[in-house]
């Protein structure tokens, strides 16, 4: 059974197929822009006749969520048209397809957390980028959709890694505390991934780590893992303006995991502290 992971040299990729490895997998491509451009066309057609597969699990995506204000065809282009070149492939060859999303398809206003079903408002290029890739993922019927925040890998740049040179570098820190959201494990959501793959439970969820916080409490969690003893501050976003907006409220509702027999992810405190040894941070 040939699984196909898109993203590989990035943060969930890697982890992805990690996790193949490990559940005994033989036939895994990993693959990243230098073995494919999924924005070339003729490019994904010749690969996927040559490599048919049972499932694609699509990691690669354009996610410089600031830079893509000013780099909105480049960001359409890899997150919408990159999407709709795999996932014609996907339904040429009957292929299960995995696509992840983001809590930036929400506006960030409701007072609880979202649901799979609630309308999409993204109030950002990136959020609508990837809400338009959800658009082009449910013309194949055998899909999951899974949407994801604020995520930490071993493989690439993240939150995590910036607070930890941060607080090395600053003597005092002012970070957000009025955005709540749910941290992601790269590790602990691709156990969740390959599940997926192995059922015919199609549709879309919400995968993060359980509990909620904010920048600020996730920041103060990540200096008292590592032992970082700079002075951090709470602000608003009012106080800390970025190119593009985010959602005030990014809690993602986990319930369509439980309803379909999918096991949650674990809290995101035990997941960081798992995450900074992982780093061999402690
Ligand atoms: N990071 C987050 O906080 C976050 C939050 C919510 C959802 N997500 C979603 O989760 C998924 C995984 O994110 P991640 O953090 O693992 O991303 P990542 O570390 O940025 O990795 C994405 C990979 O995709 C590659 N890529 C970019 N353009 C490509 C193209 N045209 N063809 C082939 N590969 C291309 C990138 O290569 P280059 O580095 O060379 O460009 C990179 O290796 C993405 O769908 C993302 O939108 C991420």
């Amino acid at each position: 059974m040939k699984i196909v992971v898109t993203g590989v040299n990035g943060q969930l990729g890697y982890d992805v197929v990690r996790e193949l490895k490990s559940r005994g997998y033989q036939n895994i491509l990993g693959i990243d822009i230098d073995d494919l451009d999924i924005t070339n066309k003729t490019q994904v057609v010749e690969f996927f006749k040559k490599n048919i597969p049972a499932a694609i699990i699509h990691c690669a995506a354009y996610t410089s969520v600031d830079k893509a204000e000013d780099n909105k065809d480049i960001c359409i282009n890899v997150n919408v048209e990159g999407t709709k070149n795999l996932v014609e492939q996907a339904k040429k060859y009957d292929s299960k397809f995995v696509y992840i999303s983001t809590d930036y398809v929400f506006d960030g206003d409701k007072k609880s957390p979202y649901e799979i079903n609630d309308t999409p408002r993204p109030q950002s290029v990136y959020g609508e980028s990837k809400y338009l890739g959800e658009l082009e993922t449910i013309k194949h019927d055998k899909h999951f959709i899974i949407r994801i925040s604020w995520v930490f890998g071993k493989n690439g740049f993240n939150f995590v890694k910036t607070m930890l040179r941060l607080g090395k570098e600053k003597e005092f820190l002012n970070v957000v505390n009025d955005q709540f959201g749910s941290p992601t494990y790269t590790y602990d959501l691709s156990r969740l991934l390959v599940d997926f793959i192995e059922t015919n439970k199609y549709g879309i969820y919400h995968g993060t780590n359980e509990e909620t916080c904010t920048w600020y409490e996730f920041t103060k969690e990540i200096f008292k893992i590592a032992c970082i003893n700079i002075p951090v501050n709470p602000i608003m976003t009012s106080d800390y303006p970025t190119k593009a907006k985010r959602p005030k409220n990014s809690v993602l509702s986990k319930s369509s995991l439980d309803i379909n027999g999918f096991k949650r992810l674990p809290n995101w405190k035990d997941a960081l502290q798992r995450y900074l040894k992982e780093i061999e941070v402690i």
